[in-house]
């Protein structure tokens, strides 16, 4: 079975929309929805923003509805000034830009027995390169730094592009890698670019959120039925 998870409405509802024969359940207050996309068993999952519900989103996949394997499909703003409103980047490492125990000597971001980054899986994002040839669509790849923070300021997201050479930024992405690193499922992170996390990221965001969404949703679909 294929995990899938998206952290609002607007990242689940495309997906959503084009399963069949779906099965909702609810689990601590978020959404499950087992259905088959290309004759493929999936499971999509609502998570709510931010890395505690994706973390808890993540665990419920693997252990209740054994996800083998976890996308994440969804909005990020851009970091790195290549990356523009609508563009698509998947994640080859991620870091939680707001973990800081650098009082006892650790880098930024680390956490001890568990690390910093956290590795893509290379053959889902073999997959996601593959299928974006296939459909003419420009990927982007790169380090994706997740927080529980809406990043909408230069001096911010000039310090997470120093700490973490950070490609983009969101909330959930570096959560659903922890969880999967820990239980060993391999998982891949989508995202299409809302705003740049600027002065203008909250208007940006709400008027991009949507359109930005499906596009990240289709790529993910044709993913799904790839593997
Ligand atoms: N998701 C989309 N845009 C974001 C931003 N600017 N900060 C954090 N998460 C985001």
């Amino acid at each position: 079975m294929i995990g899938i998870i998206g952290a609002m409405i607007e990242e689940t509802e495309p997906i959503l929309a084009k399963l069949e024969k779906v099965n909702t359940t609810r689990i601590g207050g978020n959404y499950y929805h087992e259905g088959i996309y290309a004759s493929k068993k999936v499971t999509l999952a609502y998570s709510r923003i931010g890395k505690v519900n994706a973390a808890v989103t993540a665990a419920i996949l693997i252990e209740r509805f054994k996800a083998e394997r976890i996308l994440f499909s969804g909005v990020a703003g851009a970091i790195n000034a290549n990356l523009k409103i609508g563009d698509l980047i998947y994640a080859t490492r991620l870091v939680q830009h707001d973990v800081d125990i650098t009082a006892f000597g650790h880098p930024l971001g680390f956490i001890p027995e568990t690390g910093d980054f956290f590795q893509t899986d290379p053959r889902l994002n073999e997959i996601a390169e593959i299928v974006a040839k296939e459909r003419g669509v420009k990927l982007g790849k790169g380090v994706i730094a997740t927080g529980d923070q809406f990043i909408a300021d230069q001096a911010k997201k000039e310090w997470i592009a120093k700490n973490y050479n950070a490609d983009a930024v969101e909330m959930e992405g570096a959560a659903v890698a922890c969880v999967c690193a820990s239980f060993g499922a391999p998982f891949f992170v989508l995202r299409s670019i809302s705003d740049a996390a600027d002065m203008d990221a909250g208007f940006n965001f709400d008027e991009f959120l949507k359109s930005s969404a499906k596009i990240s949703a289709d790529l993910a679909l044709d993913m799904v039925a790839k593997l």
